[in-house]
């Protein structure tokens, strides 16, 4: 099995997941694209269990981008109906799995179910220690980086912060992914090979993987394919390969 030449000593801390395909994989079977995504839910319970079972730390998946809200009103809707239904039914997986669940993503524009069930979620799953899930919903790098923009200089004028105190670490605190260490892993599915506004300063230094299969087929096995890929290479940031060993 590939699962067992996977180093545990050298897991990634946090895998990010860009999970896309789920429309293509719905017309190659003449459906409707809706019927992709639900098809996708089973592709997050295999990676989420996928990830806690081999002891990755924390996951964050893309289920929802700030551009998604330009799509034809029908597939949000029904995507947001499938948000709804999908974290009331897998709350008890994850209280099972010792899952802890959070969220990145403007909360403010979702429907105000949506954004019930998922706080209740969250307040449920908070004490869960095994792994962090965390859900990008309505989110953007872009998005979050005018944000943390927005209150660094609100701090500044009123004389919290001096401009010599602006630096990496303030932006990198400022972030609302600032809880979390930067993926090591960053994969994205169905063949496309952008970030499409992802997280932008977390991936600076992220190894990326694409793969050519679509969400709903993605499996444990795909998972374990691309941590193996990603335990082969070698990490420099910078530096040469002879500094470091
Ligand atoms: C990813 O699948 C899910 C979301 C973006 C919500 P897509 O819906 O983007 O599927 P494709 O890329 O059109 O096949
Ligand atoms: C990115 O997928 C967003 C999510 C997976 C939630 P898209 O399918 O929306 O991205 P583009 O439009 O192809 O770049
Ligand atoms: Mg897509």
């Amino acid at each position: 099995m590939i699962k067992d030449n996977i180093n545990l000593e050298r897991l990634p801390q946090h895998i990010a997941i860009i999970m896309d395909g789920n429309g293509r994989w719905a017309k190659e079977k003449g459906k409707y694209r809706i019927f992709g995504h639900e098809n996708g839910v089973k592709a997050v319970r295999e990676v989420s269990e996928g990830c806690a079972e081999l002891g990755v730390k924390f996951l964050t998946l893309y289920a929802f981008s700030t551009e998604n809200w330009n799509r034809p009103k029908m597939e949000i809707n029904a995507l947001m109906t499938l948000l709804v239904k999908t974290i009331k039914k897998e709350t008890d997986t994850l209280m099972k799995n010792d899952i802890k669940l959070e969220a990145i993503g403007d909360r403010t524009t979702l429907p105000k179910d949506c954004r019930k069930e998922l706080e209740e979620a969250i307040e449920i799953t908070k004490n869960n220690t095994k792994m962090t899930l965390i859900l990008a919903l309505s989110y953007s790098a872009k998005w979050d980086i005018v944000n943390a923009t927005r209150d660094i200089v609100k701090r500044a004028i009123d004389g919290e912060i001096a401009l010599d105190e602006v630096n990496e670490n303030l932006i990198n605190n400022t972030l609302t992914t600032h809880k979390y260490p930067h993926p090591e892993l960053m994969i994205r599915t169905s063949g496309e090979h952008r970030i499409s506004n992802f997280l932008l300063w977390e991936i600076a230094y992220s190894e990326l993987y694409f793969t050519n299969v679509l969400w709903p087929d993605y499996r444990k096995e795909h998972l374990h394919e691309a941590i193996l890929d990603y335990q082969k290479r070698e990490r420099r940031f910078g530096k040469t390969s002879e500094q470091l060993v």
